[in-house]
């Protein structure tokens, strides 16, 4: 190829791709008029030429694509805002694109968080520190620390779900119990007093039906002070469960058995004429009772000293009593139709 067709080529690629970089429409340039003068001009060459310059025109042709394919992947990629998934669902989203079909005013809130919020709020209001459970934890914390022994027949009662790695979605919210005693620890020592509740969604592998689910929610108690009495504890449930429900409740006790309390109560309420009560009724509502000296212990704190009481109960059954909800699976249904009745 002669020396001036070379010149040629170079000084249109330099012209093209110059014009690529600053092109709104890098596409529209591999339908260049140059572009297409110098496949007109191979038709006009000598025979010997047209070859060679044929090649190199293609060449010139596939390279030019190349690079528009790029720059439209750069440009992409720089228009697409990068999102992190695990965030709340509008963090780092600039306000003019934050999808509008997610706005709250779209939707409501679901009717066990709402419950949830207001039973944490009236523990709060008591003096109740609020945290939330987790939704995976170790053996120790489910078990050994609440004074399960390894291979102790109790354990069975709890139909854990495990990990292949030995971790457990947690059974009940008492998972947190140590961590609580623990952190609450420094303020035992200066005089003060243990007064906190976990809340939050516990598993259960066993089979589902209109009072059984696998997942549900809970919310646990506990108290330490030097003085704390079971009586303390059956104000503390029945002044709870009298603001909840909104009216004066007859309570009662029966014995019960959770390894890390002793007593062991289970807490019963009459179920109120206001919500279909006949009469006689008795409701469980959770278990609870003094705090197991072993559990005092291995969070160090002296069973000596200062005791506690603890209590622990679904949520899910406290909303369907008082909205008379007859079938616990409706929650997690996500049926509209449900979740409309209380929008
Ligand atoms: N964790 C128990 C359960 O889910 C409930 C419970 C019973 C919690 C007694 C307590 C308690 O804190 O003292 O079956």
């Amino acid at each position: 190829m002669n020396d001036s067709l070379t010149d040629h080529l170079n000084s249109v690629r330099t012209l093209l791709t110059d014009r690529l970089a600053g092109s709104a429409d890098p596409r529209e340039v591999l339908r260049a008029p140059e572009l297409k003068a110098l496949y007109d001009q191979i038709r006009v060459l000598e025979p010997s030429e047209r070859a060679p310059f044929g090649q190199a025109v293609n060449s010139l042709k596939v390279s030019l694509e190349k690079r528009v394919t790029a720059i439209e992947a750069e440009r992409l990629a720089a228009d697409v805002e990068s999102l992190d998934v695990t965030a709340p669902w509008d963090a780092g989203i600039s306000a003019d694109k934050r999808p509008t079909v997610l706005t709250s005013d779209h939707g409501s809130v679901h009717p066990l968080m709402r419950e949830l919020e207001r039973v944490i709020d009236i523990f709060t209001r008591m003096g109740f520190q609020s945290y939330e459970s987790r939704q995976l934890d170790d053996d120790f914390h489910m078990f050994g620390s609440l004074n399960f022994p390894e291979g102790h027949p109790a354990r069975d009662g709890y139909d854990t779900f495990r990990t292949t790695d030995g971790l457990i979605a947690p059974a009940h919210t008492s998972t947190m119990q140590h961590r609580i005693l623990l952190e609450g620890r420094e303020k035992l020592e200066v005089g003060g007093q243990i007064a906190a509740i976990s809340y939050g969604r516990v598993f259960r592998n066993e089979d589902i039906d209109p009072t059984h689910e696998h997942t549900f929610y809970q919310v646990e108690g506990v108290f330490v002070s030097k003085a704390a009495t079971l009586g303390d504890m059956l104000g503390t449930l029945r002044g709870f469960f009298q603001t909840y429900y909104g009216q004066t409740l007859r309570i009662k006790t029966q014995p019960a058995y959770f390894p890390f309390v002793e007593p062991g109560l289970e807490f019963l309420i009459e179920k109120p004429a206001s919500l279909d009560g006949k009469g006689g009724e008795w409701l469980e509502m959770l278990g609870c009772g003094m705090i197991h000296p072993n559990v005092l212990e291995q969070a160090g704190i002296d069973p000596m000293q200062y005791r506690g009481f603890a209590w622990g109960g679904g949520v899910d059954r406290l909303v369907m009593l008082k909205y008379g909800i007859e079938d616990v699976r409706h929650f997690e249904s996500g049926k509209l139709a449900f979740l409309k009745e209380f929008a």
